[in-house]
């Protein structure tokens, strides 16, 4: 477009140029040769007019009219047009319009008029051209004819017309050239934006392995870079997720296999003698027990995921909540000739949840009394620094393998799976602890050395209301 408006004007302009360049040069002898022949036309000497006329039509090419102001032809150096009448614009634009000069390009042939704009769209190239200059006859400042040079300016107009044939073809290259580049450069910029919808289409399927190539420069790099770290976390989600439900239901479903057993014994043996089918209930109570516990504690872990656990927050002393574990924890431990020493240095007040910091402490301690050989020993220890309530919870059990560290607070991971569920363990005990200390902007870590023991440290920022 913007290259059609220019060869245009450029058009128009070049022609207007030549059509000036022709005016001037003409206009001047014209003028001239007007002021001479005016007061010979008042006079209708024809003959001295004739005579002045053909002297200058020798100098210049074309051929020169005398007309009146009705257009009616006095004088023609090439004898075809006396008598007759002549009209055109150049004679008007004097007799009407006022004008001492006017010009015009005209087609020999028909002697239609052609201004320099029009040229660029109509006009036949192949005609031949001829320009119409007038200039005034004046007698008594009035005016008494019209003195017109038609001279042929066919060789002006080829070159206009050649030039817009260039135009034409130049016009034609560059608009394939840029329709290609055009092509080529919305191909290479929507590329990578389709290769990314494509892959986010399949994406959207459920198949979260898929990366977008990080080509290109730029933005479209930039947005496939945050759009594969953006898949790599959806796939680790997914992954969780689906561990999560298959660890969950394989949990479900021991203590319920074990159920299905003992209950089919007492089923299929009525005549079972009293004290085995107490046991038997008993150990189905047990399970209920450890079903139950599960349940509760996926329930826990589901509703802080969800965000949709609440703290009801009061001010409490850790140190009081470490006492209550310690008597309620005593009587397991005693059974197991166990030491449990408790050493609270400070009260540490803060405002918490009391149940759910209560869950903390006990599921540290009771881990630690738990895994600990019979006869072992428990130090619980609680003191202040800085800004917060640290509680360290130590015992000379077997320790944690150092591989099994980065584990230890992921969901149902156990060391020794066989001893745990032995014990009535669930694996979620630790990853509920990191997740209500998390909820009271606190911490858990542990330290341990196979063999010799383990020491887990929980920080609880000391809040006052
Ligand atoms: N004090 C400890 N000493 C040795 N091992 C421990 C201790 N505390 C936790 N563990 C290990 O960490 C695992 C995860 O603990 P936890 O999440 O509380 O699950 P659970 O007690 O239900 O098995 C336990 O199965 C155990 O193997
Ligand atoms: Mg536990």
């Amino acid at each position: 477009m913007s290259f059609v408006i220019t060869a245009g004007s450029l058009n128009g302009m070049v022609g207007d140029f030549l059509f000036d360049e022709r005016v001037r040069n003409e206009r001047a002898e014209l003028e001239k040769l007007g002021e001479s022949a005016a007061p010979l036309f008042d006079r209708a000497d024809t003959a001295a007019l004739a005579t002045l006329i053909n002297e200058h039509d020798r100098d210049i090419s074309g051929r020169l009219l005398v007309l009146d102001t009705a257009g009616k032809v006095h004088l023609d150096t090439a004898h075809e047009l006396t008598g007759t009448l002549f009209e055109s614009e150049e004679v008007d634009a004097i007799v009407r319009r006022g004008q001492s000069v006017s010009f015009g390009v005209h087609e020999s042939e028909t002697g239609r008029m052609v201004n320099s704009q029009g040229i660029l769209f109509s006009a036949n190239p192949s005609g031949s051209w001829s320009s119409y200059c007038s200039a005034r006859l004046v007698s008594n400042d009035e005016v008494i004819g019209v003195l017109m040079l038609v001279s042929p300016v066919t060789d002006m107009m080829t070159g206009l017309f050649s030039f817009r044939r260039q135009m034409i073809v130049i016009f034609l290259l560059v608009a394939v050239c840029a329709s290609a580049v055009g092509f080529l450069f919305a191909s290479v910029l929507t590329r990578p934006v389709t290769d990314m919808t494509r892959v986010i289409q399949r994406m959207s399927k459920g198949n979260f392995k898929l990366r977008v190539p990080e080509k290109g420069s730029g933005e479209i790099r930039h947005l496939a870079v945050t759009f594969n770290s953006m898949s790599e976390k959806l796939e680790a989600l997914d992954e969780t997720r689906n561990q999560f439900v298959a660890n969950a239901s394989h949990e479900l479903k021991t203590p319920l296999a074990a159920m299905k057993v003992l209950i089919e014994s007492l089923i299929y043996q009525p005549d079972m003698d009293k004290a085995l089918r107490t046991e038997f209930l008993q150990d189905v109570n047990k399970e209920i027990d450890r079903l139950s516990a599960i349940v509760s504690d996926l329930l826990t872990l589901v509703r802080m995921d969800a965000g949709s656990i609440q703290l009801h927050m009061e001010t409490l002393c850790v140190g009081d909540l470490v006492e209550e574990n310690a008597h309620r924890l005593n009587t397991m431990a005693r059974k197991r000739n166990q030491t449990l020493t408790i050493d609270v240095q400070d009260e540490c007040e803060t405002t918490a949840d009391r149940s759910k910091l209560n869950q903390v402490i006990y599921n540290l301690m009771e881990n630690a009394l738990k895994y600990t050989q019979d006869g072992g020993e428990v130090q619980v220890t609680l003191r202040r620094v800085g800004e917060n309530a640290v509680l360290s919870v130590k015992d000379n059990g077997p320790g944690i393998p150092a591989d099994a560290i980065p584990h230890l607070f992921e969901r149902f991971y156990r060391v020794d799976k066989a001893r745990s569920r032995e014990t009535g363990g669930t694996g979620l005990g630790l990853s509920i602890v990191k997740q209500l200390l998390s909820l009271h902007g606190g911490s858990v870590r542990v330290e341990s050395e196979e063999g010799k023991g383990s020491v887990f440290t929980a920080e609880i920022p000391i809040k006052k209301e």
